[in-house]
């Protein structure tokens, strides 16, 4: 019996593949590499030491999803695989509804022919859109406020929806809060193209000198030092949590959401002098304006995940910054196949 992992060359997924090859767990990767190297696998398989499988190809396409589920054995699967730039997904919503909402529907249709019925999905914090109620738990209301966020908000009502009419199902919907870090060994981590759009891998290019200064988008929010916070929550410690959630498909949970965050909030000056205290390097930065559709605070409550998955977040900022750093500083242009 195997884990098939959408998505599982990508930031997120090459992490959560070592933790699943770790604990012993068969594993077959998808993955079309539009956002990812094939040399994330390879380290994948040099950190685990275990072999998987691993099929170069696209969620759409049904011939080739026929043919992994008759090809292996498949008990579960854990899909990662989409596309997640917010910024792109304005400027081209119909790619981000095709290939995420398309892709995800060609999948469950895999999944229903071939009787597997097992899920753990990729949702996010995002899904709440801005919320004044800090921390969210997962009865917040949801209201995301771009197409990048309405991807993930309509996957999840197909996903409750496909559970209503056939209670066989059991799909785990996990919404991450701000996913950073790396392997602490250094050899995979997060591998943005271009210039990137999130806090910490901007804070680690300008670090390792790769760009001048970080752009702070904002010291005048409602805020302690007036900048930006969020649940930054280390990607070894996501990982983890993928797994307790397969555990918990075993009890046939049904469909059920759970907040993977630390709970804790963290601004972005205070994110700035963790990484210069985790790095040792001056971090230039300069005020700049609010980025539109940013919110003031965002932090998870995380103890729905406590309780029913026996998991916790145990890493904190520090180590989130020195594992950035490792990976950032061995790797300076990533992967580099
Ligand atoms: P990533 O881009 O590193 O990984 C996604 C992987 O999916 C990539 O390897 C990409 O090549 C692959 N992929 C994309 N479309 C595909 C398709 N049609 N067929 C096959 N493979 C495809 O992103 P990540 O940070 O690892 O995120 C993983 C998942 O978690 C995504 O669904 C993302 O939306 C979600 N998520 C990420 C964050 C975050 O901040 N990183 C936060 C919340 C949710
Ligand atoms: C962003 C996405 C969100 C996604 C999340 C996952 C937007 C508007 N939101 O969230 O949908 O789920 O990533 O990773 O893109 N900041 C700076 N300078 C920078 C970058 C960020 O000051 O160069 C600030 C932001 O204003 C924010 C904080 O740092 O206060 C974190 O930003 P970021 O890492 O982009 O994450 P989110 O905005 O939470």
């Amino acid at each position: 019996m195997a884990v098939l992992v959408t998505g599982g060359a990508g930031y997120i997924g090459s992490h959560t593949c070592v933790q699943l090859l770790e604990a012993g767990y068969d594993v077959v990767v998808l993955d079309n590499l539009s956002n990812s190297k094939q040399e994330a696998l390879d380290r994948v398989n040099s950190i685990s030491g275990k072999r998987f499988e691993f099929i170069k190809g696209d969620i759409l396409d049904i011939d080739l999803l026929d043919r992994v589920f008759t090809d292996y054995t498949i008990d579960s699967v854990i899909h990662f695989a989409g596309l997640k730039a917010v910024g792109e997904s304005v400027a081209k919503p119909l790619l981000y509804y095709h290939n995420n909402v398309a892709g995800s529907i060609t999948l469950f249709e895999a999944m229903q022919k071939h009787n597997v019925k097992n899920i753990v999905f990729s949702s996010s914090a995002t899904v709440y859109g801005i919320s004044d109620r800090m921390p969210i738990g997962e009865d917040a209301a949801l209201g995301p406020i771009n197409p990048y966020g309405r991807t993930k908000y309509m996957i999840e009502e197909i996903l409750r929806d496909i559970y209503a009419s056939d209670n066989g199902w059991n799909v785990i919907l996990l919404r991450y809060f701000n996913p950073v870090g790396a392997h602490p060994s250094g050899l995979i981590g997060e591998d943005p193209n271009g210039i990137p759009n999130n806090l910490m891998p901007y804070i680690s290019q300008v670090a390792v000198g790769k760009l001048k200064d970080v752009n702070i988008f904002g010291d005048d929010y409602p805020t302690p030092d007036g900048t930006g916070i969020r649940d930054y929550i280390h990607v070894m410690d996501l990982a983890d949590g993928h797994l307790k959630a397969l555990e918990k498909l075993k009890d046939s949970p049904g469909a059920v959401v759970y907040n993977l965050g630390t709970g804790k909030g963290t601004s972005v000056f205070e994110m700035i002098d963790a990484f210069y205290r985790a790095s040792g390097r001056e971090i230039p930065y300069r005020v700049t304006s609010r980025r539109p559709g940013d919110a003031a605070e965002c932090y998870a409550d995380p103890s729905k995940a406590a309780k029913e998955l026996g998991w916790a977040a145990r890493r904190g900022i520090f180590e989130m910054c020195r594992d950035s750093w490792n990976w950032q500083s061995q790797n300076p242009e990533g992967y580099t196949e």
